[in-house]
């Protein structure tokens, strides 16, 4: 984990800085996820990055429980929900792979642009499905190569053993929504807001 979260520790400061790819694909997922929001529930992030998303969404729930495995994302998120005054958000440091989460504690789990990035997407989406009460929702968005960008997956791991790329798990949308319903998940609501965009889906465990 160490020399994994180094690599996004010292992406963090440039990450913070860039400009959101697709501005108006970003609104329309933080309005369908805020659908299914309401002011009593808690929601769990993994991978939050600098933060954005679980500001955003603090003002529509009781609580967003945030956590991301790089150090220096968790500082400028902090600094971020401070100067959007939120206060009902925390940022904690962990590993999604490993963090130890009570079966059924959240209304809400979100995921995005994490689950290309793990050795094994299946158990994260498995740990998640635990951690969510019945009726809960997983709302992802992944980057799904394996259609596009086939090719992508044989200079990976040079690229990784360089240290100028993370892991990568390339997949096809069809197998991302394969993993979800051999779960359990329904699939409530699947966008790819352009041919090669992240894959959007919300995905319901059923009551
Ligand atoms: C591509 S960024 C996405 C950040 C944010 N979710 C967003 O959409 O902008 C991936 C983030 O996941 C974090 N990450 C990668 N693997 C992780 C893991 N196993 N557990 C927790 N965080 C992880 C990285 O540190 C990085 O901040």
């Amino acid at each position: 984990m160490a020399e994994l979260s180094a690599f996004w520790d010292k992406l963090a400061d440039k990450y913070a800085a860039q400009p959101i790819a697709d501005e108006d694909a970003y609104r329309t997922k933080l309005a369908r996820t805020q659908a299914h929001l309401t002011p009593e529930m808690d929601i769990f992030e993994f991978g939050c990055g600098t933060g954005g998303t679980a500001i955003a969404h603090a003002p529509h729930v009781r609580s967003v429980r945030a956590i991301d495995f790089s150090k220096r994302m968790l500082d400028l998120a902090r600094q971020r929900a401070i100067e959007a005054g939120v206060d009902n958000v925390t940022f904690e440091q962990g590993d999604i792979t490993r963090i130890a989460v009570e079966p059924g504690r959240y209304d809400m789990v979100l995921g995005l642009s994490i689950l290309h990035l793990l050795k094994d997407r299946k158990a994260a989406i498995a740990r998640v499905y635990d951690m969510l009460k019945p009726g809960g929702r997983f709302v992802s968005s992944t980057a799904c190569l394996g259609d596009s960008m086939r090719w992508f997956g044989a200079i990976a791991p040079l690229g990784r053993a360089l240290g100028l790329l993370p892991v990568l798990n390339i997949m096809t949308p069809e197998q991302l929504r394969m993993d979800m319903t051999s779960t359990g998940f329904v699939i409530e609501h699947d966008w790819r807001p352009a041919p090669k965009a992240a894959l959007f889906l919300i995905a319901r465990k059923p009551d």
